[in-house]
């Protein structure tokens, strides 16, 4: 044993950092201000601030503070902030969850009385300046109003973004935010760039055009440029999903030139059924770049509607529990950037994971418990190589039987894909099965792009 030449001072050293030790636990300068408010900014805001879809703002001292004994049990369950996702499996950016430091933070906060500390230094976070994600939009298209009338129905509408620059531009990041956060339900948009004079939609009620005239609308928008040519198109330009947040790749990924005159088109809106009569004022916007795009961005969409069958066929008998796999071999070389898993209500698991030809595992993403109302779009850190050859496989586990919570029939009824209508549906009472990947062909070097930038 090793003799301490001055025992008392060491007792006292000890003892010091031990009552140190304890003032810290004891919280009692955890500030709102200092230690709590760039939690909840960078973590709670994008969805607790006006348009991001929750029912009451997290962005104030007073906000935070009135609510702050919920605050501290649901990040201590972990109910907040929703992340379906498996962090042991693979890591993405925005990765939306609190480390266990965090959690206590806000703990020990709330535990010593919620000192709100200099809040005059509190920054405004951007997501809540401007109601998104990806901060200041240097474009902003409106898309007129529409009413959605208390008849509690489902609403489908197409709607007409025209716009005119003086010059073109690259965009790099395009946003719906949709004016009736509570109702929008899912919105799918396409850009559509002309070269012709006349402004291709007069003469065509730009809003509020139900689905039954779509067909014949649409007819309408594909008119052709007075040079005989078709107008160019992005398809998926946007998309909007509750809780899905905006993506923007680095740029010279991804992107599409915008020329002087063009639109935009929402062709299909869906707003969810409403009992009062409320106006929607819904925007996108747009995030130049300087660069070209230079790498082209594509999607692969497997399961329901894509490219790949699922195994079994995706019929759920009453009562019983059923796994499904699909399966699909690429023969190029692809860089994935985003992954989105895509369910419905009875949806319990979801797995999806590439084998490469020598047998080792790419992981991509593991949702070991499937929650309907969050379906991101998963962006990786880095570009995840899957190389040529690669198989990669779905696997899902589906529960129709009453035990189920989420079930939306009791006692439980068939449920499955509406192979009558093609197998889609967007009723969330029929079932579906998809992952759609967003990828770049694979070229050297894609594994140290930074996708956060
Ligand atoms: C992806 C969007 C999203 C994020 C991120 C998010 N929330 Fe929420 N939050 C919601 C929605 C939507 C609700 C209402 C529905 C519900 O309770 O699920 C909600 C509900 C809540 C509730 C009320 C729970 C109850 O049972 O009444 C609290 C408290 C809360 N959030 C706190 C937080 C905190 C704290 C954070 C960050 C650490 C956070 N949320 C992050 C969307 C989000």
């Amino acid at each position: 044993m090793t003799k301490l030449p001055f025992p008392k001072l060491n007792l006292l050293v000890v003892l010091l950092s031990l009552i140190s030790m304890l003032a810290c636990n004891s919280g009692s300068n955890i500030t709102f201000a200092d230690d709590v408010a760039p939690i909840i900014h960078e973590n709670c805001t994008p969805c607790h601030q006006a348009n991001g879809g929750a029912p009451f703002n997290l962005i104030s001292f007073h906000d935070v503070a009135k609510r702050a004994k919920m605050i501290a049990l649901v990040t201590s369950n972990r109910y907040m902030p929703p992340w379906p996702a498996d962090k042991n499996y693979s890591h993405f950016v925005n990765e939306k969850s609190l480390t266990d430091e965090q959690i206590s933070i806000i703990k020990q906060w709330f535990e010593n009385g919620c000192k709100p500390g200099d809040t005059a230094k509190c920054r405004l976070p951007e997501s809540a300046k401007y109601a998104s994600v990806l901060g200041k939009p240097d474009m902003i298209i409106n898309a007129g109003q529409i009413q959605i009338t208390g008849d509690n129905k489902d609403k489908f509408y197409v709607l007409k973004m025209p716009y005119q620059i003086p010059k073109a531009k690259f965009v790099r990041a395009v946003e719906f935010i949709p004016g009736q956060v509570k109702y929008a339900h899912h919105v799918n948009g396409h850009y559509l760039s002309f070269t012709n004079e006349t402004n291709p939609f007069s003469g065509i009620d730009l809003l509020d055009i139900e689905s039954d005239k779509y067909d014949e609308e649409f007819k309408k928008l594909s008119l052709l440029n007075h040079d005989g040519s078709a107008p160019f198109r992005v398809h998926s330009a946007f998309n909007y999903l509750p809780g899905a947040f905006g993506i923007r790749y680095p740029a010279g990924i991804g992107g599409f030139l915008l020329s002087p005159k063009g639109a935009f088109v929402a062709n299909d809106i869906h707003f969810g059924p409403s009992r009062e009569t409320v106006t929607d004022s819904s925007k996108l916007y747009l995030y130049f770049s300087d660069k070209a795009p230079e790498r082209t961005t594509y999607e692969l969409m497997m399961g329901t509607n894509g490219v790949s069958e699922i195994v079994p066929p995706l019929q759920v008998p009453a009562g019983q529990i059923t796994n499904h796999v699909s399966k699909l071999t690429i023969y190029n070389d692809i860089s994935v950037l985003t992954v989105n898993p895509h369910m419905h209500l009875i949806g319990k698991k979801f797995k999806a994971y590439a084998l490469k030809p020598n047998g080792d595992t790419v992981k991509l993403i593991s949702i070991p418990k499937w929650q309907f109302r969050w379906q991101y779009f998963y962006t990786f850190k880095n570009p995840v190589r899957i190389p040529k050859g690669s198989t990669i496989i779905v696997e899902a586990q589906f529960d129709n039987t009453a035990n189920n919570p989420d079930n939306p029939n009791l006692p439980p009824l068939p449920i499955g894909e509406r192979l009558d209508r093609g197998g889609a549906s967007m009723r969330t009472t029929d079932e579906m099965l998809q992952f759609i990947i967003t990828y770049m062909p694979y070229q050297k070097g894609d594994e140290s792009i930074d996708l956060s930038k």
